[in-house]
């Protein structure tokens, strides 16, 4: 008597029989095995006033672990898992205000999410201001 079974029934029973080690790991749940954050940090709880130059590409820090806030250092790298600057041109030179906690709903620019409680009672990490 013949029984069918489906080719990775087939190598499952095999892995089973003969590396029962690896049974573990078969049937461990799918977990994330970064501790890198996937959300930013708070930089700075007021926006910062800086002065864009037209046609010149900006990066925006919109992790919060920049030490050049509020532009991109490039520590998202190493600090957070999927998190990258948002690049733009200035269509001309201006003196503005960009988000320095990095919750705005107008990237780069400040929109006063920063007054909110969530932000005004956070902790700063150890390269922010207040
Ligand atoms: S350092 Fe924050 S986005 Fe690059």
């Amino acid at each position: 008597m013949n029984t069918i079974i489906s080719g990775r029934v087939r190598k499952l029973v095999s892995a089973t029989l003969i590396q029962p080690w690896i049974w573990p790991i078969i049937t461990a749940p799918k977990v994330q095995l970064s501790t890198l954050s996937t959300e930013p940090v708070i930089a700075s709880k007021k926006p910062f006033k800086v002065e864009l130059v037209c046609g010149k590409r900006h990066s925006w820090c919109t992790c919060g672990h920049s030490k050049k806030q509020p532009f991109c250092d490039g520590t998202h790298k190493t600090k957070t898992q999927g998190l990258m600057p948002q690049c733009f041109i200035p269509e001309k030179d201006s003196k503005t205000w960009l988000c320095g906690c990095k919750y705005t709903a107008n990237p780069p620019y400040w929109d006063s999410t920063h007054k909110q409680e969530f932000i005004q009672s956070a902790l700063l990490s150890e390269n922010t201001d207040s």
